[in-house]
């Protein structure tokens, strides 16, 4: 007879848990996500408790609470250190996510390749010693004390961890490593949960910090379970077009820091670089003005930057018009446009619309609202907007014209880099700072945006 094998159904989406197949999952709402999987063989529910249970603890009065002095430890990275809020925090679990392709084994064997003073062991369930080793000498090996392990086992890699007692480990990935608890194979959302679970027990219970990379799916969910984003302390997502060479490592959720920060990565040769000063590498310098280039302050964390944007306005040759972004929100475009049309009377429903931000780059910073719409409105006129202008500001629905968050900086960095004119809200706060050698246009309503695009 058969062993008596249990068995559920998860969805790959959101990691809900259901005794039967369902069509449309009740807690994401997503459809045709439900996979069935093997939990446990005869015994009854199996969890995984590789790490041991969590010491017991009782409730004490806050004041009372010792703070260990969040002491952060420099990963001799700054792009890294950054994002994670100025260096790693002992015994956080970290959650690298990204597209297959994007470099996310390269950038965290380069961590733990550069963390000085750090025992570090990279575990690899994708690639084999010798190919990570080609890899590690084109990057370059800074720390002898970098241990490298293929293995897929849990059991095993929580053994070897506690053996050779790391500073820092990097699990390459997730969904490439199983439980033997559990009878299900690699990469399935019991799996996931299950690994993660026990390794966020063992950092916690011994002060280990941890990378899990997960691959990310198609539109852009850490693979199956979200889940994942609920047990660690950091999740972190790597993107950008793996045609182009900037790479961004975007904090998505951090409980020791901001989530704004953004580090910004070059791949090269020998690995990745991290980019100081990124408006460098967003700007192009022009032989002559072309119409349809904007240029944007924007500012994701701490860190303003400048950014290109090319827009292409052209009549439409179907009824209904093609709208089209790279980098961008597409219903933000639509929104802009609709306000252009009514406040400012561009006749935007008989044409077609195209945006693109430089360097492959994905923004969400409404700050970028002013510059979305000078690129369209100089494409549409077909004016090239004079040299040296950039804008910062966010649009409402009635055409006016807010400041942006952080647009002191925002200025300062137009400023030394060379702008001679930025335009921003008019209603930005009266102590506002204004940095010399810049001149700073207010203005208040989109309508008034054409006449200080073009000097006029
Ligand atoms: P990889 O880190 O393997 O991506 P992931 O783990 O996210 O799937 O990186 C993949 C790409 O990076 C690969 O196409 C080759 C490129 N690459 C370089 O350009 N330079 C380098 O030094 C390395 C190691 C990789
Ligand atoms: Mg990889």
């Amino acid at each position: 007879m058969a062993a008596k094998v249990k068995k559920a159904y998860f969805c790959k989406n959101c990691g809900f848990e259901a005794p039967k197949w369902l069509g449309k999952c009740p807690s994401c709402g997503e459809w045709n996500t439900f996979t069935e999987e093997i939990i446990a063989r005869e015994s009854g529910p199996v969890t995984a408790n590789v790490a041991g249970p969590l010491p017991t603890s009782c409730p004490q009065r806050v004041r009372d609470i010792r703070e260990s002095e969040h002491r952060r430890v420099d990963l001799g990275n700054p792009e890294v250190n950054r994002v994670l809020g100025g260096g790693l925090v002992p015994g956080s679990l970290i959650l690298l996510g990204g597209e297959p392709g994007i470099g996310k084994s390269t950038l965290s064997l380069q961590i733990a390749l550069a963390a000085n003073g750090l025992k570090t062991l990279y575990v690899s369930g994708e690639e084999s010693a010798e190919q990570i080793k080609m890899r590690a000498a084109r990057i370059g090996i800074g720390n002898d004390e970098c241990l490298i392990y293929p293995e897929t086992l849990l059991e095993n890699i929580i053994a070897q961890i506690a053996e050779q007692q790391p500073d820092l480990v990097v699990i390459d990935s997730i969904q490439t490593i199983y439980t033997e608890l559990l009878d299900s194979s690699a990469g399935s959302v019991s799996q996931i949960r299950e690994c993660a679970a026990s390794l966020l027990k063992y950092a916690k219970t011994t002060g280990t910090s941890i990378f899990i990379i997960g691959h990310i799916t198609k539109d852009g969910a850490i693979a199956g379970p979200k889940i994942l984003e609920h047990i660690v302390d950091v999740v972190l997502q790597f993107e950008g077009d793996s045609n182009n060479v900037y790479r961004i490592l975007r904090g998505i959720k951090n409980r020791f820091g901001a989530t704004f920060e953004i580090g910004v990565f070059e791949m090269l040769d020998a690995g990745l670089r991290g980019v100081d000063n990124p408006s460098e590498i967003l700007l192009t310098h022009y032989e002559e003005p072309l119409s349809g280039i904007a240029v944007g302050a924007s500012a994701d964390g701490v860190r303003p930057y400048l950014i290109e944007v090319q827009a292409l306005v052209s009549a439409a040759a179907y009824g209904t018009p093609q709208r089209s972004t790279t980098g961008y929100d597409a219903r933000r475009m639509n929104m802009l446009l609709a306000v252009l049309e009514k406040r400012v009377g561009m006749k935007m429903f008989q044409k077609d619309v195209f945006l693109n931000f430089a360097g492959g780059f994905k923004v969400a910073d409404p700050g970028l609202d002013l510059a979305v719409v000078a690129a369209v409105i100089s494409s549409y006129y077909d004016r090239p907007i004079a040299e040296g202008v950039c804008c910062a500001g966010e649009i409402g629905l009635s055409g006016e014209v807010r400041p942006a968050p952080r647009t002191e900086q925002r200025i300062s960095e137009a400023a030394r880099l060379g702008f001679r004119r930025i335009i921003v809200s008019g209603y930005l706060p009266k102590g506002a700072k204004r940095p010399k050698g810049i001149e700073v246009v207010t203005i208040n309503n989109i309508a008034q945006l054409p006449k200080a695009l073009f000097l006029e």
